[in-house]
């Protein structure tokens, strides 16, 4: 099982969400010792499926970002057959409630020390209170991701997936138990694109975030590579 980082080298996901598994090696290939963990998401496993999730972990840990989210039953399957698939972190979303995660803890236990290590969503960093009141939720995001971050590691997830802005919260509310992954990072002068909720790489980790999800910073520059090491560079020791 992926261990927490230690140290700042290892906080780094990479978010490939790129349409193809070609692009997504060539881009792993180019961010090779700077990105610990790589992100497999929506577009890469809907463009190449599980043979994608073969491919890069035979480069490093990935993160399998799929966010679960329907009845126990259904999520229960899904997880049971990809948690020996051999993802160190897999997402449902904590929304989907208690006895959803309950149902993939359980379907993940199946595969035994190798299961990926379960992280429930909160809310997602796109969403600002206006897009949650739109859903039907009158809670700022914070008070919302607190409630579902209790929610979830209570129902069995090991950690938590929430926006930067939240990681302090959740410290003080739940202590060092969940491992927080935190995407919604953006270096200072990046543009922010769909996300809300935002801080920097530095900000995210000194408020106590495990690891760092970044996508369009480092995918969308230049020299990738480059911009992976500024990040980890600028992150606090
Ligand atoms: O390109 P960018 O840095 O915005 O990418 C962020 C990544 O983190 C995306 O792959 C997105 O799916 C993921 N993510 C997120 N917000 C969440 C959960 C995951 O942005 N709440």
């Amino acid at each position: 099982m992926l261990l927490r980082p230690a140290t700042p080298a290892a906080r780094l996901i990479a978010a490939l969400d790129l349409p193809s598994l070609d692009a997504a090696c060539a881009m792993a290939t180019r961010l090779a010792g700077a990105a610990a963990v790589l992100k497999l998401g929506l577009e890469l496993f809907t463009a190449e499926g599980p043979p994608a999730l073969a491919a890069l972990r035979a480069r490093a840990p990935v993160f399998l970002d799929l966010k679960l989210h329907d009845i126990p039953n259904t999520v229960a399957g899904a997880v049971r057959v990809l948690a020996p698939r051999g993802a160190a972190m897999l997402t449902l979303h904590a929304a989907g409630g208690a006895a959803m995660i309950a149902a993939a803890r359980e379907a993940a236990e199946g595969a035994g020390a190798a299961r990926p290590l379960l992280l429930a969503v909160t809310v997602l960093t796109s969403m600002d209170a206006e897009a949650l009141q739109g859903v039907g939720v009158p809670e700022t995001p914070r008070a919302q991701v607190l409630r579902l971050a209790r929610l979830a590691m209570a129902a069995g997830a090991d950690g938590l997936v929430c926006s930067p802005q939240e990681v302090a919260p959740i410290r003080d509310a739940l202590g060092e138990a969940p491992l927080l992954v935190v995407p919604g990072i953006r270096p200072a002068g990046a543009a922010p694109g769909d996300q809300a909720r935002t801080a920097t790489p530095a900000e995210a980790v000194a408020a106590g975030a495990d690891w760092i999800v970044v996508g369009r910073p480092i995918t969308a520059a230049p020299d990738p590579a480059a911009a992976a090491r500024a990040i980890l560079a600028s992150l606090p020791r």
